[in-house]
């Protein structure tokens, strides 16, 4: 059976206050929401430990989005599993395009990340995906299964979650279409050694297409950035249907 997991990307947003703030808001629409379904905010750095404090004894988890792979030392700028361990953090956000775009991350240092997290029991969302440019040139299925084999060199397929994360729907209100999401997603299962690894969609996930995303056969869960952001837009994702 595959976990259901659906997962708030705060990105940089949302300060201490505006975290609890958000919990306020976000907690007492939880009352129904069926109890296989895994409901995880990955933070900001700086509001993991109020989360944590204010969620103790809840069902929704704490995600970080970023860890290095080394447990301390001298690396200016990043933060360790222990670190993260110690503020109860239970999941890690690894490989996102826009720490791949914009900070360097390469498939060796996802690859790195990933066993760490695992290492410190952390469970890592490793997120994959192509460009608008690599899908209309047709080297959609060649760039993820590039991608898989080169991140998951040693990693634990019994401890991983993957998002399928097309970086041109990606902020941009642009939702890959379910049936293509559910195709795409397939195909990552068929490269794993894990059947039952939760797979989820990400890229412009919204209250009015949770639904039908969800409603696919392939897809176990959604990584939300935007819509993540307000309490009751994330509410009705994590309530689908
Ligand atoms: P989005 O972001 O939902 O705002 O498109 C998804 C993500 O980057 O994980």
């Amino acid at each position: 059976m595959r976990k259901i997991v659906i997962a708030g990307n705060w990105k940089m947003y949302k300060t201490q206050a505006e975290s609890l703030e958000f919990l306020q808001g976000f907690m007492n629409h939880l009352n129904e929401t069926p109890d296989d379904r895994e409901i995880l905010l990955c933070a900001p750095f700086t509001a993991l430990g109020a989360l944590s404090k204010n969620l103790h004894g809840s069902r929704i988890k704490i995600g970080a989005q970023n860890i290095h792979w080394e447990s301390a030392g001298a690396y200016t700028g990043e933060i360790s599993g222990v670190m993260l361990k110690e503020l109860g953090v239970r999941y890690v956000i690894v490989g996102h395009s826009e720490r791949r775009q914009y900070f360097g991350e390469t498939d060796e240092t996802v690859n790195l990340r990933l066993k760490a997290a695992q290492q410190h029991g952390l469970t890592p969302i490793l997120c994959v995906g192509e460009t608008g440019d690599q899908r209309s040139q047709g080297e959609t299925e060649t760039v993820i299964t590039q991608q898989l084999k080169r991140d998951l060199v040693e990693v634990d397929q019994d401890n991983l979650v993957i998002a399928y994360e097309p970086i041109w729907a990606i902020g941009t209100g642009d939702t890959c279409e379910a049936i293509e999401a559910n195709r795409v997603i397939s195909l990552i299962r068929n490269q794993l050694t894990n059947p039952n690894v939760p797979i989820q969609y990400g890229g412009s996930v919204k209250p009015g297409n949770i639904d039908e995303i969800m409603a696919q056969p392939e897809i176990d869960g959604a990584l939300v950035g935007g819509a993540s952001l307000e309490p009751s837009d994330f509410a009705r994702i994590v309530n689908f249907q």
